[in-house]
């Protein structure tokens, strides 16, 4: 955990900023698999971990916005806990280290809220994305689970994304050494791609090193020959030569700040010429962005510039044609590039879109669009000094999008289908950085991992 400092002035900043009412942001449980004892890798809510820092289950925090009073409600371990899982600390010690003052068996929660109903008191509270969650909400709110998101706190979840959307010192320190786990995994990825390896094996050791470092992987690895699938989350492949390896993975702190890396790697050691025009596009847009992003700039515009880049490079190849500017605002780019720049990361991977994408990335100036590839983009708005972004523009050749679109002569004035239909098993190429917003510039977090074709040919052939 931070310092107690830390968490009370996290809640401080809550309490200033809500006027009235409760907030009420309950922990999460275990969550069993395939029966009751069998328990997924226990995982705590984000926010709950933002403004309390317990990394425990069933634990419920309220704080009163009014007067200030600060609660936790949890059960204390008893002897069969102690028995199956040893001493646990008691829920004052975990007092003791966020400073909140008022701990209280779990079982007066729901006796508490139901006072506090009864008194026309508003309860904020967030969106919930987990069963356990919205049954808990149901009992103590006596809101039917379903209709939960409907009556979620629009003020809380903007002063918590407000909150959460800077980083501190300390989190930028946890998430650099979330990004340094991820380098190990992908430079040990990168040496492993040689003809005959499996997915398999390359995806279970980088987990594994996830693990090893202390933390789970931060989503479930993409791990492909198939990049083109963009969330490819299958392994059944065997490697061979000429085909590219999309690694898309991360890390999470032992705090459980997140990293989230993509490297594209020749299998062999070596890019063909065709994929190092490919490739260089993607790196070129790559680049570009991470030398002009900073505070003040939409992140929209960026996704703008590194569409800008590669359908240019696409012209350049012969897959589009015509105006760059006139083919990307008639969304004809979308066929190579179909996903946005990037999003906002920290205790999330892609943070806090279970308080809802659009509050996230979006705002009164910034509306989401419903172009196709466009309307991808999770984060549009100015970026700010403190925010922690990915940057992983990608060319993919998707058959089955292809023949839609050649079918529906859909861009033709932009798209070469016939030389197109020369890349068909081309794959996908993703590169994805995690950077940090500075004072006027952004700098790219963590040890810098190969990423350039010579960068990437020199580390897979020593
Ligand atoms: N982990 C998927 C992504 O890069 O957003
Ligand atoms: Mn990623
Ligand atoms: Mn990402």
């Amino acid at each position: 955990m931070f310092s107690k400092e830390i968490y009370i002035n996290r809640r401080k900043s809550l309490i200033n900023s809500i006027n009235e009412g409760l907030i009420l942001i309950p922990g999460n449980s275990d969550v069993p698999f395939n029966y009751p004892a069998n328990i997924y890798t226990f995982r705590q809510d984000s926010s709950f971990l933002y403004f309390f820092g317990i990394n425990q289950p069933d634990i419920i925090g309220v704080i009163d916005a009014e007067s200030g009073d600060e609660y936790m409600f949890g059960n204390d371990v008893d002897i069969d806990d102690i028995i199956w899982m040893g001493e646990l600390p008691a829920l004052k010690d975990f007092s003791q280290k966020n400073g909140v003052k008022h701990t209280m068996p779990l079982t007066k929660a729901e006796e508490f809220i139901e006072k506090s109903l009864k008194q026309g008191r508003k309860i904020h509270f967030l969106p919930t994305y987990r069963s356990e969650s919205k049954l808990l909400l149901q009992k103590l709110l006596g809101i039917p689970a379903n209709e939960l998101n409907n009556k979620v706190s629009k003020e809380l979840i903007k002063q918590v994304v407000k909150l959460r959307s800077v980083k501190d010192s300390n989190e930028i320190k946890e998430i650099e050494g979330s990004v340094d786990v991820a380098y190990l995994m992908h430079t040990t990825a990168m040496k492993m791609a040689k003809q005959g390896v499996s997915e398999q094996e390359i995806f279970g050791t980088m987990e594994g090193i996830a693990l090893s470092h202390g933390g789970p992987v931060s989503f479930p690895i993409i791990l492909s020959v198939n990049g083109q699938i963009l969330h490819n989350h299958h392994h059944n492949n065997i490697l061979k030569n000429g085909q590219l390896l999309v690694a898309d993975a991360g890390a999470e702190s032992a705090m459980n700040y997140c990293s989230d890396i993509t490297r594209t790697s020749p299998v062999g050691g070596k890019f063909s010429s065709k994929q190092k025009d490919i490739y260089e596009a993607v790196v070129a847009a790559n680049l570009e962005v991470i030398k002009q992003s900073k505070p003040g700039i939409p992140y929209k515009e960026m996704h703008l510039l590194s569409a800008k880049i590669i359908t240019e490079r696409l012209i350049a190849v012969g897959l589009m044609k015509g105006s760059a500017e006139e083919a990307i605002s008639a969304g004809a780019h979308a066929l190579f590039y179909p996903h946005g720049l990037g999003h906002m990361m920290g205790l999330d991977v892609h943070d806090m879109e279970g308080l809802g994408e659009n509050y996230v990335g979006y705002d009164d100036l910034f509306k989401r669009s419903n172009q196709f590839g466009l309307a991808f983009l999770r984060m549009a708005k100015k970026l700010e000094e403190g925010n922690v972004i990915t940057v992983e523009p990608g060319i993919y050749f998707i058959p089955a999008l292809i023949d839609i679109w050649k079918k529906e002569k859909k861009h033709i004035d932009f798209i070469n289908y016939n030389k197109v239909e020369e890349y068909r098993d081309f794959g996908g190429i993703r590169i994805e950085d995690d950077i940090l917003i500075t004072k006027d510039s952004c700098r790219v977090l963590g040890k810098p991992i190969p990423k350039t074709v010579k960068e990437v040919e020199d580390l897979m052939n020593i």
